[in-house]
């Protein structure tokens, strides 16, 4: 996802706007650029390529002089990544630049709008159409001020986007205004900043805001002020970050995937040991009585929907609910059965992933509860929700998710004690017995990065396999859904996850002699059936690398071709465990291939929906109500069947 970073103040700009881009890296871009304020006109530099490609072309900021500036990671949606499609987008005139975060959905009408105003248009993208927006609306006769220019701007353009501009006539001030794509404003002294990501700000700022969808904000030298949507000024609640800069950077680690692995105890320190008070589970503020709702659904994507698939089968065990685990993507065009008795269960390491934002809005419309489990602080995610539970990871930088992951299971973990114990559905005995474990987990997590050397083994045997099957059933099918995600995204290697019981009815014909298949035996009760299913594809000619329990080793070992092993645990805890190996294993057999681990092809970090679904559009706020008839004089109104719309 596209990245921004905007700054006012006294120090250069360029070299704060490319050093905040540095630390947005990870969220996935093929092109960068930046543009400074100097003496009233706004000088631009894009490039191709990584962003040390524009660190050159720049000499690290020093050929931008000016303190006033914007700059932009793009992550090519409209318009191939080129130096022209990048961002800043300058107006015709030169005086308005602009970088985007979203997708502007009515961009093309509006383009045809301005060409017909005789409006050159130089890119394919939709964020130009902004720029060159901005431009016509400062020159009619009505608007006096950028922020005039600004409203009216947003009250046209539809779909989603954090927007930071420049004007060369206001050399003063940079402009921002969000809907639906993550922004926040950085306090400093005699400086500010926004960012898309908190991580752009932490060199320079802990004090933060985050804006909400509709606010505009104009930053200056000595103050910012933040508007809403009816151009009223707010005030806005502070947020001090208290994670150190060195949790975003690699510590010595050559990517930061393995520095994220190796955090996971800490983490998993951090998400459960708060939530654990005189052996019970205990979560501050949350006033949950489960007795209210029939059922959970469990809503996300990618790896959060693995966590809910752990989270479903330890749901329903425990707490005897019936619970649906729903991908993010299909949730609204699946017809939900959702309402006021149901409770949604919301996952999200960056709390900004739209198709998870979109459905969270469409099961509170239909009136369900909404519980996160979200890692960023103050995502919009967590905001939109009825309570949040943060698995206070830190900062995941690198693209796959790792410690993100065992911190949300974790939780989730925790909230199954909690609910079951709230429902009577276990004993206190079971209660006082899971949770113990849970709060063992951390140290067994270590236990087993401490022999990674054996994985880092194994992942040289198999590093060239071209397809590589995971089995297991129950909690392990969940497993081999996140250990075969973990590895083809990061290593290329095809690969796909299946119960074990379904091979017979059709996967099975794939299987042929040298066809790597990791065998998930960490379920005991199922563990003889696993076994079968490894006699099945063995007898097939397949390599064989399993995944067990330490005391199941022996029964396994004359019939595999490689172990690996998870120390004891309960059984709903497993795929906590187990997932460490099959992270490692995915990292080393990356590693081995000489894979661009952290920043894996065709992948962002935060994935934002193509097109967003919801309201788009902003109210009316009453100042501008004046510009109506301009608007309409000016061709700017819209007729549709329900009425007229800016
Ligand atoms: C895979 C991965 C993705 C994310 C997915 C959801 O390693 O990281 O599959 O899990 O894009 O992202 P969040 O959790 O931020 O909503």
């Amino acid at each position: 996802m596209c990245g921004i970073v905007g700054y006012v103040g006294t120090q250069q700009a360029a070299p704060i706007l490319l050093e905040g881009l540095s630390r947005l890296e990870y969220r996935g871009y093929d092109s960068a650029g930046v543009c400074v304020e100097q003496n009233g006109v706004l000088k631009v530099e894009k490039a191709k390529g990584r962003l040390q490609n524009l660190i050159a072309k720049t000499e690290n900021g020093a050929l931008l002089p000016g303190t006033l500036g914007i700059g932009h990671t793009r992550w090519a949606t409209h318009g191939e990544p080129n130096d022209t499609n990048s961002h800043p987008h300058v107006s015709q005139n030169g005086k308005i630049a602009v970088v985007h975060n979203g997708i502007i959905e009515n961009y093309l009408e509006l383009r045809e709008f301005l060409q017909q105003k005789g409006v050159q248009f130089a890119s394919q993208t939709d964020t130009e159409v902004v720029a060159q927006l901005m431009e016509y609306c400062m020159g009619l006769p009505e608007v006096e001020t950028v922020s005039d220019a600004l409203y009216m701007v947003l009250h046209r353009i539809e779909g989603a986007y954090a927007l930071g501009i420049l004007c060369s006539d206001d050399p003063d001030h940079v402009y921002a205004a969000r809907k639906d794509a993550p922004l926040l404003i950085g306090f400093g002294e005699g400086e500010n900043f926004i960012a898309s990501d908190v991580t752009a700000l932490v060199k320079y700022t802990r004090d933060v805001v985050y804006m909400d969808d509709g606010e505009v904000a104009v930053l200056g030298r000595d103050g910012v002020q933040v508007y809403n949507a009816m151009e009223l000024p707010i005030e806005k609640e502070h947020h001090h970050i208290d994670w150190e800069i060195s949790a975003a950077e690699k510590g010595g680690y050559e990517h930061f995937m393995l520095k994220e692995i190796m955090e996971e105890p800490e983490a998993l320190r951090r998400a459960i040991l708060p939530r654990i008070k005189d052996g019970a589970v205990v979560f501050d503020g949350l006033m949950l009585d489960s007795s209210c709702y029939d059922c959970i659904k469990i809503i996300a994507c990618g790896s959060s929907y693995h966590v809910g698939m752990v989270g479903k089968y330890n749901l329903e065990k425990l707490t005897r609910m019936p619970v649906e685990v729903i991908l993010a993507s299909e949730f609204r065009y699946c017809s939900p059965i959702v309402n006021e008795r149901t409770l949604a269960i919301i996952i999200s390491q960056s709390g900004e992933t739209l198709d998870t934002m979109a459905a969270l809005r469409e099961a509170k419309s239909l009136g369900a509860r909404i519980l996160s489990i979200v890692n960023v602080v103050g995502s919009s995610i967590a905001r939109e929700s009825d309570d949040v539970l943060y698995t206070w990871a830190g900062p995941e930088i690198a693209v796959a998710t790792t410690k993100a992951y065992s911190t949300q299971m974790a939780v989730l973990d925790l909230l199954a004690v909690y609910l079951a114990a709230q429902r009577n559905t276990i004993s206190a005995e079971e209660a006082n017995r899971l949770t113990a474990a849970i709060a063992a987990l951390p140290a067994q997590v270590e236990q087993i990065l401490s022999s990674r050397e054996q994985i880092q083994y194994y992942a040289s045997q198999y590093f060239n396999h071209d397809s590589v099957f995971f089995i297991g059933r129950n909690l392990d099918y969940a497993l081999g859904m996140e250990g075969s995600l973990k590895l083809k995204e990061i290593s290329y290697i095809h690969s796909e996850a299946y119960a074990s019981g379904e091979l017979k009815h059709g996967t099975i014909s794939l299987i042929e002699p040298g066809t790597l298949v990791i065998a998930l035996g960490t379920y005991g009760p199922l563990f003889d059936k696993a076994m079968s299913n490894v006699i099945e594809v063995k007898a097939r000619g397949a390599s064989v690398l399993a995944l067990t329990t330490e005391n199941r080793r022996e029964a396994l070992s004359s019939r595999v071709d490689g172990i690996l092993t998870i120390p004891e645990t309960e059984l709903p805890l497993l795929p906590l465990l187990g997932v460490v190996p099959l992270q490692l294993f995915a990292y080393y057999v990356a590693l081995q291939r000489g894979c661009d681990i952290d920043k894996p092809r065709n992948l962002a970090k935060s994935v934002p929906a193509g097109v967003f679904y919801g309201s788009t559009r902003f109210r009316l706020p009453g100042r501008i109500r004046f510009s109506l008839r301009m608007l309409s004089e000016c061709g700017m109104m819209k007729k549709t069947e329900k009425g007229v719309f800016l």
